[in-house]
């Protein structure tokens, strides 16, 4: 399992990380990585894991896998395929892939019977709750309408991230991560000291201008 606290990059599937670029990207993952000593675990498209574990030292998941067996599927991809194929874990309920309760859970099983790490993301402190039922390794809350904005949850909603911890923690000990507009270390700061155990984050570090810089930043708030 991953050291906490940490970041977790979410390349979603913007130009400048996907395709020809995703190494562009892992490189600099790679490096703040190594030279600062902390965790971050990017989250790819399927294709680009695929092509890239091998490549580097970084633990790599998957945004996104379905709830199948084997079988008339097309288009689809199970955690067996996922797991052979270099993921070590995998994003489950992405605000932008939302999922039935049934799915999350078949999906939370399956990726606890092959040792996978289970990332399940909640868009409020009750459904981050509800979903601590279902035992995943971690609880990413990331209230929708601020994805993709300037305002980091850590400022905008900070209530949001103490809730989600009572909710969760009154259920079971899960870790909790946060995300939706962290920028810089002050919100990873603040998240931190609210008491979760790391950041979910794409467009600080994906759009940024100078990703390295705007990665180095963030790590400044875990230490
Ligand atoms: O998965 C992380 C994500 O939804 C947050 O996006 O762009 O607000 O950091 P962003």
């Amino acid at each position: 399992m991953w050291k906490i606290p940490m970041i977790i990059v979410n390349f979603k599937l913007y130009r400048q990380s996907s395709g020809i670029n995703a190494p562009l990207l892992l490189d600099i993952i790679q490096k703040v990585r190594e030279e600062r000593g902390v965790e971050i675990v990017a989250a790819l498209n399927s294709m680009d894991l695929t092509a890239l574990h091998e490549k580097y030292n970084v633990p790599m998941i998957l945004q996104h896998v379905d709830a199948v067996d084997f079988g008339a599927h097309t288009g689809k991809l199970n955690l067996v395929v996922a797991k052979e194929r270099g993921a070590e874990g995998l994003l489950i309920n992405h605000s932008e892939r939302r999922l039935t309760i049934a799915d999350i859970d078949i999906l939370i099983s399956q990726a606890r019977k092959m040792n996978m790490v289970s990332v399940v993301c909640a868009n409020n402190p009750r459904v981050s709750g509800a979903l601590a039922f279902l035992a995943p390794d971690f609880i990413a809350m990331e209230p929708p309408e601020l994805i993709g904005g300037d305002i980091s949850v850590s400022k905008a909603r900070p209530e949001t991230i103490t809730e989600t911890i009572e909710a969760v923690k009154s259920v079971r000990d899960i870790s909790v991560l946060v995300g939706a507009g962290i920028k810089n270390r002050e919100d990873v700061k603040r998240a931190i000291e609210l008491g979760a155990q790391g950041v979910l984050i794409a467009s600080g570090v994906v759009k940024a201008k100078d990703p390295y810089g705007a990665l180095n930043d963030l790590v400044e708030g875990m230490i």
